[in-house]
């Protein structure tokens, strides 16, 4: 058997404030793509870590009356936190400041500086301290800062270098024979164009004013500049040049360094340089991925336009947030994070979608029958026009996720979802269980159960509560929930017990300031508190004053006709007399519920001053009220028996 490994990392964070949705993005992404190598059978090696040297964090630390080591343990503790809150699964958090990570650094130095690429040179050059970034008079936007706009110092000292220049051909090379190095394309072309068209230049790698930092084991005036001591992570994780070096071994090259669009081009060039001058081998790809941005602007840490993750977290759940940022943002784009369609999608894709379809589904079977799923084999086309939609899935998701598509891959299980939840309208097991067709319905409740288990089982490497919720559900035993028994539609055993549980994804009520409410209080905030402040919210949203009540002109209404809409399963047209002089086209999806000689001459509420609406073709002028949900509905019927009331009454 193939010997199936994956080596995925991310960036490793500055740890120079709060961590904010934009480190979760590429953090739950690279989690995902994790998650789903690992249920493909690959041995995955998953890292992610800090970055914590550097002037930036020096200064942080002294603002806040720390040592540099004090402040960045602070916060490295908190992050870890955050990763466990959203689950991350990684399989080592490296810091610059391990003894291995700083050995490493120190033993590489060393080895490029005998190898004569690198080399000690007078620096002058134009630097932004924020951005930790040495810049060139032209590449400058208007005399700032071309990536942060902030202004930058003329700097002048003695320096080392890397030879970068002298692996520009090397590198376009490379380029040309690895065409999936680098991704998106987009982003190569631009590099290409805007950096080796007008030559690489060498780049400084180490700096005398900054204290906190790796010293150059040859020159202690000399601290490690940041490229050299953070893009080495990829590499001293593995334990490269240590005592044991058998993960690096094992899982050099890595498969994909994913990294946000700005750091894109260090390792793009600078990392494939150093790793040439190593004379190790490339990774397979560096994709660069795009920002967060709200109201335009990228959140980030130094603008502090941005809420600790935890409070949406609290608010919904892991997975809510989860689901956001691996199906919202396109993989390679920027992408918005508005709260409001944050709740919007929380509430129409995982609450009405997904949860839906499972309590629907769970309830069913224990209203019909005891909870036990049985498929009695009594098909109908609609049973393979599900399957073969079920069936397709797996292999589109696969084919996506192993090019990285993962909204993509996400969008085709939801495909599936919604293909579930038209099943059920359209098999409508109220009706079969109504009519006593028992067989049938056991065999639509088996088919629909059997469906869940296959999205509970291709959705793990996205949320990570969910599934297990689910599995528990439908009580399926373990070699029911792997990658590979997704594939076929039909494992489910006969006898099988099911029970509906909880709500897997509660509504919540959008309100501007929601998520500030639950900050304020403070984030580590428990859930109960924050379900009391929404149903509170919504308790006062659910008032509305007699005026408004007022526009709704409710009036009796008699059914005086009744006929079925062609090609609609469910429709009814009905003509209603409600006082006027002609009767009323109503449309209304009553077929499941009421026979036609069942609704003859009823006297019912009908709303009468609705905008009309055309469907089916047919104008719908007006609307009947019913109680009920999926599988009992009920007319709002008069208690006139005596038949004193007329037709068109106002009803107050
Ligand atoms: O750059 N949306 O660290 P960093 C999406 N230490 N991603 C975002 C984001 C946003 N709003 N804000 C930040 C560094 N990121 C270096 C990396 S790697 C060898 C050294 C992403 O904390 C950003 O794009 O400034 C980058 O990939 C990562 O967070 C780390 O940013
Ligand atoms: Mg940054």
């Amino acid at each position: 058997m193939m010997d199936k490994k994956y080596y995925i990392t991310t960036p490793i964070y500055y740890p120079s404030g709060k961590f904010h949705v934009g480190h979760c993005y590429c953090t739950v992404v690279a989690d995902s793509i994790a998650r789903y190598k690992r249920l493909r059978g690959y041995d995955v090696f998953f890292m992610t870590g800090t970055d914590e040297h550097g002037q930036k964090i020096e200064k942080k630390a002294k603002e806040s009356n720390k040592t540099p080591k004090q402040y960045v343990d602070e916060i490295v503790k908190d992050t870890k936190a955050l990763w466990k809150d959203l689950n991350i699964s990684y399989d080592k958090y490296i810091r610059t400041t391990d003894e291995e990570h700083v050995k490493c650094v120190q033993k590489i130095f060393q080895k490029l500086y005998n190898s004569g690429d690198i080399y000690k040179a007078e620096y002058e050059g134009l630097y932004c301290t924020p951005c930790e970034s040495f810049w060139t008079e032209s590449q400058l936007v208007n005399g700032k800062c071309p990536d942060c706009g902030r202004d930058v110092e003329l700097v002048k000292e003695e320096s080392y270098f890397f030879k970068l220049s002298k692996y520009q051909d090397k590198l376009l090379k490379f380029y040309d024979e690895n065409l999936d190095f680098l991704e998106p394309i987009s982003r190569k072309n631009e590099l290409i164009n805007s950096f080796f068209k007008s030559g690489l230049e060498d780049v400084c790698v180490s700096r005398t004013t900054i204290d906190w930092g790796i010293k150059v084991p040859f020159d202690s005036k000399h601290t490690v500049y940041v490229w050299i001591d953070a893009l080495t992570n990829y590499i001293s994780g593995l334990g490269y040049l240590s005592d044991d070096d058998s993960k690096m071994e094992r899982f050099w090259p890595a498969d994909v360094h994913l990294v946000g669009k700005e750091i894109f081009r260090f390792h793009a060039m600078i990392w494939p340089a150093l790793l040439m001058a190593l004379e190790l081998p490339l990774p397979k790809k560096v994709f660069g991925h795009g920002w967060l941005v709200v109201d335009g602007n990228k959140i980030s840490k130094s603008f502090g336009n941005y809420k600790d993750p935890r409070v949406y977290i609290n608010a919904t759940s892991v997975d809510a947030l989860r689901y956001f940022l691996l199906h919202e943002v396109v993989l390679g784009q920027d992408g918005n994070f508005s709260e409001e369609l944050f709740v919007e999608k929380s509430n129409s894709d995982l609450s009405n979608d997904l949860g839906n379809l499972v309590s629907r589904v769970t309830a069913m079977v224990e209203k019909y029958n005891n909870g036990i799923v049985q498929n009695d084999e009594v098909t109908e086309n609609i049973d393979e026009d599900l399957k073969n939609v079920v069936k397709s899935m797996i292999p589109k998701v696969e084919e996506l996720m192993d090019n990285l598509k993962v909204n993509d891959a996400i969008s085709e299980i939801w495909k599936v979802i919604s293909k579930a939840n038209k099943y059920i309208d359209l098999a409508m097991p109220w009706i079969l269980a109504k009519e006593n067709k028992r067989e049938r319905l056991n065999t639509v409740l088996y088919n629909l159960i059997e469906t869940i288990r296959i999205v509970a089982i291709s959705l793990q490497p996205y949320l990570v509560e969910t599934p297990n919720k689910i599995f528990d559900y439908i009580s399926v035993d373990k070699e029911l929930t792997t990658w590979e028994s997704s594939k076929e539609f039909g494992l489910i055993e006969n006898g099988t017990k099911v029970r509906k549980g909880e709500n897997l994804f509660p509504r919540i009520e959008y309100k501007e300031g929601i998520f500030d409410m639950q900050e304020e209080n403070n984030v580590e905030i428990k859930k109960e508190n924050i379900q009391d402040t929404k149903i509170e919210q919504v308790q006062e949203k659910g008032y509305i004053t007699i005026d408004e009540l007022d526009k709704v002109e409710l009036k009796v209404g008699q059914i005086k006709e009744v006929a079925r809409v062609e090609k609609a399963d469910k429709l009814y047209k009905l003509s209603v007399d409600v006082g006027e002089k002609e009767l009323r086209t109503i449309v209304s999806g009553l077929v499941p519920y009421y026979k036609e000689d069942e609704l003859l001459n009823k006297q019912i509420v009908v709303v009468t001053n609705l905008k009309p609406a055309k469907l089916r073709g047919i104008m719908s002028n007006g609307m009947l009220l019913a109680a009920g949900d999926f599988d009992v509905v009920k007319l709002l019927t008069l208690d006139n028996n005596a038949g004193d009331l007329e037709n068109g009454a106002r009803i107050h």
